[in-house]
């Protein structure tokens, strides 16, 4: 069963095909109007989506070989909710039109289960670290549609602190991969940034975003890279302090590691070195994408599910619902 996969919930147009053998299309486009304005503007993501969205959904049927899948998924949410439209309505209108089965898909859901299109792929049950722009979870991934939060953000997510720490010392949007090249030449000792206390499984970035804001303020400030490595060593602990303690005390060995913080060379090369079987997908799987979404619509129909024609955009669906 060939699944198209839809995605707009952010500022990535993106669509793919996969099937039994795994992705057979992969097509992200990616809108840079935002780094202008140093953060994603929710009315030009949605405009830009309209914009793209046909050209994206035809490459990525092209690619893929094939004319008319055997059903349709896109995003429902959670994300900015005129761009999860649109994607969500695009879908609607091809699955009505070929009449074939639709699935509104959880975004995070997506991110959760995107190891399972890697070769080897992880057994349920598995633990799942999900960091994106939005969010920072630890889930429990007992099977498809049965995740428990074992642990989440308070304030902000992996991601926004990569970016704020990235705007604050002017180093443009997004601030993930800019603070990840120049984290590479630094010292990540240079800088004591505040590590949470261990033994808690709920994330919270604001002190340490407090923290880089009154270092980079000093006169005798360290250096962008040292700065910028020590930032991301101390969010790095944090996160797989907290990975820790979910494997110590579900006794779950399994990690799967998800959403587009997961594209982080340090956080990839320290997951590695933890005692844990560790998935963890390729960069372009990580960040946002169009085969997450038809993989776990693809889940889902081989389940037996399909969505009726009004389900709605959900803007805050938790995943654990
Ligand atoms: O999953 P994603 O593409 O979109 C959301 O669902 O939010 O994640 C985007 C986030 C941004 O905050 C971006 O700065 C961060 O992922 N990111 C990274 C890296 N690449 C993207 N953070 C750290 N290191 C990276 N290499
Ligand atoms: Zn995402």
């Amino acid at each position: 069963m060939n699944v198209l996969g839809i995605e707009s919930s952010c500022d990535e147009t993106a669509a793919s095909v996969v099937g039994a053998t795994g992705v057979l299309s992969d097509v992200v486009h990616s809108q840079v109007i935002h780094a202008e304005y140093g953060g994603v503007v929710p009315e030009l993501a949605s405009r830009a989506h309209v914009e793209k969205m046909g050209t994206v959904v035809r490459a990525a049927l092209s690619e893929a070989g094939i004319e008319r899948p055997d059903a349709v998924a896109a995003t429902a949410g959670p994300g900015l909710i005129g761009a999860v439209l649109v994607g969500l309505s695009f879908a609607k209108g091809l699955a009505a039109a070929w009449d074939v089965p639709f699935l509104g898909i959880n975004h995070l859901e997506g991110h959760l289960l995107s190891a399972l299109l890697e070769d080897p792929a992880p057994a349920f049950p598995f633990l799942g670290l999900v960091v994106s722009g939005g969010h920072s979870t630890v889930y429990l991934a007992r099977d498809v549609g049965n995740y428990t939060v074992l642990g989440e953000t308070i304030d902000d997510a992996a991601g926004e602190a990569f970016d704020k720490t990235a705007r604050m010392m002017r180093l443009g949007y997004p601030g993930g991969p800019v603070v990840d090249r120049l984290a590479a030449e630094g010292n990540p000792k240079a800088v004591k940034f505040p590590r949470p206390r261990p033994g808690d499984l709920d994330f919270s970035f604001s002190g340490l975003k407090t923290a880089v804001r009154t270092h980079v303020q000093k006169k005798d400030r360290a250096s962008d890279v040292d700065v910028c490595a020590s930032f991301q060593a101390a969010v790095v602990d944090c996160l797989l302090g907290r990975v820790k303690e979910a494997a110590e005390r579900t006794g779950v060995r399994r990690l799967a590691l998800a959403g587009g913080v997961a594209a982080n060379s340090e956080l990839r090369r320290r997951a590695l070195e933890l005692d844990l079987d560790v998935f963890v997908p390729p960069k372009n799987r990580c960040t946002d994408n169009g085969a997450m979404i038809a993989n776990a619509g693809r889940q889902r129909l081989i389940r037996g599910e399909r969505h009726a024609m009004d389900l709605g955009a959900r803007p805050g669906w938790r995943v654990d619902e």
